[in-house]
């Protein structure tokens, strides 16, 4: 699948993305709110194995950003279904993007499209969560119009209690084709 915005073009990932994208994992002020937070080559690219093995079954996963004016990778985002959250399996919107690309609207972009191919495609619900102390992720969340509920927030629990990365909030956001 490819979707494409303004900016950007949304397409599943090739070999040419594993050294950027490993690079953008290696970053820990990129990986700053991740458990476990920085990630090798060889974890780099096994994530965009199981990105790309979840294409194949479900047919939409987290993908790769390219931007359009220089062909450059500019990290990943797409949707994945999750068990992770309260009330899962949910559908769930991601993003990781290299630190030169932040603050310009790349992941309200890429969102918006992955939203829209979403609805199209019949999905009634999108979640989005993270640790409640990502306040990037979490404004990038209520700026795409998505609504936490504080009832849903939960701990994950692969993360060590006392861990300030543990408390968890959700987001959602409705197909408004539905309302
Ligand atoms: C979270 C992340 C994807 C946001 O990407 P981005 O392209 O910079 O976000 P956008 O430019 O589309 O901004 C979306 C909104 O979030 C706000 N925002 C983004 N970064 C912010 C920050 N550091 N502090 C406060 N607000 C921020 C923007 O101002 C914008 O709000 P607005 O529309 O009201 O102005 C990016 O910071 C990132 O890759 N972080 C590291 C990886 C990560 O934590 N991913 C999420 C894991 S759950």
């Amino acid at each position: 699948m490819r979707l494409e915005t303004n900016r950007l073009v949304i397409r599943p990932w090739t070999d040419r993305d594993c050294a950027p994208f490993a690079s953008i994992n290696a970053d820990p002020e990129v990986r700053r709110y991740y458990y476990p937070a920085l990630l090798d080559q060889a974890q780099s690219d096994a994530v965009i194995a199981q990105c790309m093995d979840h294409l194949d079954r479900q047919g939409f996963a987290f993908l790769a950003l390219e931007r359009r004016d220089d062909g450059a990778l500019i990290g990943g985002a797409g949707l994945s279904i999750t068990d992770d959250v309260p009330g899962g399996p949910a559908i769930e919107i991601g993003w990781i993007l290299g630190r030169p690309f932040w603050r310009q609207g790349y992941a309200s972009e890429a969102s918006r499209a992955w939203f829209d191919w979403g609805w199209a495609h019949g999905m009634t619900e999108i979640v989005g969560y993270t640790s409640a102390i990502n306040t990037p992720s979490r404004r990038a969340m209520e700026s795409l119009g998505m609504r936490r509920t504080p009832a849903d927030d939960f701990a994950d629990v692969t993360v060590p209690e006392g861990n300030p990365l543990r408390p968890h909030v959700l987001y959602r956001i409705t197909n408004p084709r539905r309302r």
